[in-house]
């Protein structure tokens, strides 16, 4: 007599390997479908468009879209490191949704006065923080403050417009809190960063919600999700988590994989 009780086994097995081989099919599918989509050749003239036309806080340069923001002077150092932040902005939240490994290597692009590598910095003992940053007058900032509080695992790069100059498969995480937005290069930042960053390494950016009007923020430093996913996918990068522990700002989580 048939025992059923093994037929059904044998029938869930059969049902159980199907659907393993149809998940795999599907996801390599989408990921070569993915690449398909991602061209990094394009030139600096076919990817940004310049308007006479513009808001007072923008470039007049436009990528994707979107306006690009005018970049924040050093003399602006004191609003960064302002004593309300910790209050209105909960900057410390950031680190614990990135979490990092003792020994993860972490590049703080457009770090200004290294307000979050001085609050990332202590969590890795065994690794270190790249501050990268166009302004000199930044670096020197953090330079001081690294002398006034012993810290010994920052160190300060200095970056141009189109190149973060960071060496290839050197960081596990580039993070951006309010910088992006005003990068003059995104697409060039965004491929040198993703070039710098281990296989499986990750980006995340930390903007001001864009969807939200009720934000007090000039609407140049906001960005839409659907915006920044747009521009991460534009060389490759794939979304993983959005975490809005902030009461402002989003932050979003890419991951470089495999094909790029
Ligand atoms: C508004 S500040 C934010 C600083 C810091 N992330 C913070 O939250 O305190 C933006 C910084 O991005 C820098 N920046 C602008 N364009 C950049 C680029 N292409 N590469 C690196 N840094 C850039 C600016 O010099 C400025 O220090």
């Amino acid at each position: 007599m048939i025992d059923m009780k093994y037929i059904k086994n044998i029938f869930l097995f059969f049902i159980f390997t199907i659907a393993i081989f149809c998940g795999f099919f599907l996801f390599t599918n989408s990921q070569a479908a993915h690449a398909n989509t991602i061209n990094l050749n394009l030139t600096i003239a076919e990817v940004y468009e310049q308007r006479s036309n513009h808001n007072p806080d923008g470039i007049g340069k436009f990528y994707m879209g979107r306006e690009i923001a005018r970049v924040m002077g050093h003399t602006g150092a004191g609003w960064l490191e302002r004593g309300s932040r910790e209050v209105e902005e909960q900057p410390s939240k950031i680190v614990d949704a990135l979490k990092l490994q003792s020994d993860s290597v972490v590049a703080d692009i457009g770090a200004g006065t290294g307000y979050l590598s001085f609050l990332i910095a202590p969590h890795l003992p065994q690794g270190r923080v790249f501050a990268v940053d166009i302004q000199p007058e930044m670096l020197e900032i953090i330079g001081y403050f690294q002398e006034e509080k012993n810290v010994t695992n920052i160190k300060p790069i200095l970056a141009t417009e189109t190149n973060p100059n960071l060496s290839t498969e050197s960081i596990d995480l580039a993070l951006m809190v309010d910088a992006y937005h005003e990068f003059a290069y995104p697409r060039e930042m965004l491929k040198g960063i993703v070039k710098a960053l281990k296989k499986g390494g990750r980006v995340a950016l930390v903007e001001y919600r864009g969807e939200n009007p009720f934000i007090m923020i000039k609407s140049l430093h906001k960005m839409t999700q659907k915006q920044v996913k747009k521009e991460m996918q534009a060389v490759g990068l794939v979304w993983r988590e959005t975490n809005n522990v902030l009461p402002q700002q989003h932050i979003i989580i890419f991951e470089k994989p495999n094909f790029v």
